[in-house]
């Protein structure tokens, strides 16, 4: 299968499909004066909140996160907090003069990072700032991303009643040996037990993370983790084949021989195992890396993004989009306070998105969901490329007026979107 592998976690132009921001994501072309906002577009609008700590790294992870050590004085939580104040209030500011009143917030998502670092009066205090500067819409889905090590029922029962209605845990694996390659630092059994805490809290919606293809893992070891995963009783699981991003300490282990790079039949297979005993489950795909036990149980926020919404992303390095602008935080924790406190919003870069580009992400986006991509969206020189990949079954046309890709689609999902853009 070699180059085609699609699977996993998603780069798009400028970020990763989960407005989440990784150290090495930034843009082609970019402006480094201040954003040039357009109004808003009609899909829903939702606010990302970056929180740029870890106790520790683990050695995949190019994330824009640090750990105490690495910032020494000069930065804490308590100044990210100050400066995300500042930063929602700048932007708040910067909607208000645009044409459209600012739209009720829809989703909102607190990612990292270790958001759990800090602690439930922390993450209380990150959602009243939100409330402050926006208008939360009635049924607001509001999530934060923790890791296992650093929750407690008490945790749990403090954000639930703060007004998160759902908890995103980093497991990865039940296999201690494939923990130990990834450098995490919780035991196997830790996410689950988290997870159950979260549900006994009055989370309905928790999600498990898991990571497959890890050198050393065994089909076995998959096994587990989704025995632990179906055991836990979460609604939502999303699983991501291992990527080795450049700089990490695991990109340097693997070139210096020391581990062997993921294979990409094994993550084929793999897929298909997680697939099979998610959907025997009752959780179905609908993106090619994320399950859902039914329409309430999916990531409205990620749905966001992968539908070309609007979302404002705070926080170090965090990327924003709205009404087709794209801008990105400076982001290391002290330069972004630095410009927090000198007014407007706290950009390295920006651009505004021209229809080719706008077209390119549609169709890269739409195609790896269940829902799929309306025909109507492609241009009329794309049709005989929908007819190849028909023919090849890789997709099908779905009520006719739909292109929604096949299980063997999802594994080729990469070429069949580079055949759309012919
Ligand atoms: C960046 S973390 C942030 C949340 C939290 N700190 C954690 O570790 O779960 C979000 C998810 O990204 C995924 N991830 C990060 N780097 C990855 C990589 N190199 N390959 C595959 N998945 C990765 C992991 O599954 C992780 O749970
Ligand atoms: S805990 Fe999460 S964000 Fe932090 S280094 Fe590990 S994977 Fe990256």
């Amino acid at each position: 299968m070699g180059a085609l592998w699609s699977p996993g976690r998603r780069r798009v132009p400028g970020g990763v499909h989960t407005g989440q921001v990784s150290s090495s994501a930034a843009s082609a072309s970019t402006d480094t004066s201040a954003p040039v906002l357009r109004d808003f577009g009609a899909g829903p609008f939702g606010i990302y909140v970056h929180v740029p700590f870890c106790a520790t790294r683990c050695g995949y992870c190019d994330f824009n996160t640090y750990t105490a050590g690495e910032l020494g004085t000069s930065a804490s939580p308590q100044s990210w907090l100050a400066a995300l104040r500042g930063e929602l209030a700048a932007a708040a500011r910067e909607f208000a003069a645009l044409p459209s009143s600012t739209p009720e917030v829809a989703t909102v998502f607190v990612g990292g990072g270790t958001p759990s670092l800090l602690g439930g009066d922390g993450l209380a205090a990150v959602l009243d700032a939100v409330r402050t500067e926006f208008t939360l819409a009635a049924g607001a889905e509001v999530t934060t991303e923790s890791n296992p090590e650093s929750t407690s029922p008490e945790f749990f029962e403090r954000i639930r009643a703060a007004g998160f209605t759902r908890v995103s845990l980093g497991m990865q694996s039940a296999a201690q040996h494939v923990l130990r390659v990834l450098d995490r630092t919780h035991t196997p059994g830790r996410a689950v037990a988290a997870a159950r805490e979260a549900r006994a809290a009055g989370f309905d919606h928790v999600n498990l993370d898991l990571i497959y293809g890890t050198p050393g893992e065994r089909d076995a070891d998959l096994d587990a983790s989704l025995d632990a995963v179906l055991d836990a009783g979460v609604d939502h699981v999303s699983a991501y084949s291992l990527i080795v991003e450049d700089g990490t300490a695991l990109a340097r282990r693997v070139r210096r021989g020391e581990l062997p790079a993921p294979d990409d039949d094994v993550l084929a297979a793999r897929y298909e195992r997680i697939d099979a005993r998610l959907r025997s489950a009752g959780l179905g795909w609908y993106e090619v890396s994320n399950w859902a036990a039914g329409d309430a149980a999916v990531c409205r926020h990620n749905l966001g993004y992968w539908d070309g919404g609007d979302w404002l992303g705070a926080g170090p390095g965090a990327h924003s989009h709205v009404g087709g602008v794209r801008w990105w935080n400076v982001k290391h924790p002290a330069r972004y306070a630095d410009r927090v406190g000198a007014g407007g919003l706290p950009a390295a870069g920006w651009e505004a998105l021209g229809a080719d580009e706008r077209y390119m992400e549609r169709i890269m986006l739409a195609v790896r969901l269940r829902s799929g991509l309306p025909l109507t969206d492609l241009a009329s020189s794309a049709v005989p490329a929908v007819d190849r990949v028909v023919a090849d079954g890789l997709a099908v046309r779905s009520d006719g007026d739909r292109l929604v890709l096949t299980d063997r689609g999802r594994l080729l999902a990469d070429g069949v979107v580079r055949e759309l853009l012919g």
